[in-house]
């Protein structure tokens, strides 16, 4: 029933738990945000990436087959190269450089098989709840420590908070369509881009610590073992148009994720 809620555990590897959470909620629309996101993991344990990233898509989606329940699946920014000189859209082609990437593109193709897919592709993502890149860096800063950032990969930060009321927009936008809109993916991150050093050097200027904190590194000197694209910053052909406004400026929204732990007033 519309409006009632009701909260279930899903294991989404199993796929009968999966048949059984979408049996038991019966979903008006699903928000796919499970993922193997740790990077380094997937590159090290690709069984286990293609496990998390693709296999519980198909879980999912193959439990939904019967419904016309819209799916908003989170994909990521780590689906390009990075070799692009100025932000990706939607139409740039998708060449994923790590397991992780090739996994979520992977996981893109078979939630668009079920044909009420939207594709949401969002980039480092900062927010409350788990620990993130953002709070790494307040945390080191508050101990007076060495942050070490990168100067050259470059990416769209985007504030949970501002996700989620964009794709809360999008639900209601796509609720009132009679036809479906001009693109199935969407990218969806704060606007602008930076890179790491420089969202590292923004949080330690308004926090009131000492620049030299900031330790510019290329990535090439920690060796990582997932390659992670140079340039990932975002942007979309299609958001404004379909959900009014895009999410607001990257700065502006650290500055109100920083406010809202109470690290700034
Ligand atoms: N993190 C980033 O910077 C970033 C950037 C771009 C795109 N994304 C994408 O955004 C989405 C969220 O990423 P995230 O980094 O926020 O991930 P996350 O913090 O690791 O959260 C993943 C969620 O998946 C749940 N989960 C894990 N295994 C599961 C399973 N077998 N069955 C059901 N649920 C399971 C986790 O539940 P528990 O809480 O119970 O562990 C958790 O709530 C992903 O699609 C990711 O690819 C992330």
């Amino acid at each position: 029933m519309p409006g009632e809620s009701a909260h279930v555990v899903c294991d989404l590897t199993d796929a009968q738990a999966a048949r059984r959470a979408v049996r038991e909620t019966a979903p008006d629309v699903v928000v796919h945000t499970q993922a193997l996101s740790d990077v380094d993991r997937c590159e090290l344990e690709p069984e286990l990436a293609y496990g998390m990233n693709v296999r519980t898509v198909e879980h999912l989606c193959h439990a939904l087959r019967a419904r016309v329940t819209p799916v908003i699946a989170l994909s990521t920014d780590y689906v390009f190269d990075g070799t692009k000189a100025s932000p990706y859209d939607e139409a740039d082609e998708p060449h994923p450089v790590s397991v992780y990437g090739r996994s979520k593109l992977d996981g893109e193709r078979v939630a668009l098989r079920h044909p009420h897919t939207y594709v949401i592709r969002p980039s480092t993502l900062f927010g409350c709840g788990r620990m993130n890149f953002c709070d790494a860096i307040v945390e080191r800063a508050q101990q007076g420590q060495a942050i070490h950032a990168y100067t050259d990969q470059r990416t769209s930060p985007t504030y949970t908070e501002d996700l989620a009321d964009g794709i809360g927009r999008l639900i209601s936008v796509l609720a009132q369509r009679r036809s479906p809109p001009t693109s199935p993916i969407y990218h969806m991150t704060n606007a602008g881009g930076c890179s790491r050093v420089e969202f590292a050097s923004r949080v330690v200027e308004w926090l009131g610590r000492p620049a030299a904190l900031v330790t510019p590194i290329r990535m090439a000197e920690q060796r990582r073992p997932a390659p992670r694209p140079a340039n990932s910053v975002l942007t979309s052909r299609y958001l404004d148009g379909l959900i009014g406004k895009g999410l607001r400026p990257w700065d502006e929204a650290l500055h109100a994720y920083l406010r809202a732990r109470h690290w700034i007033n």
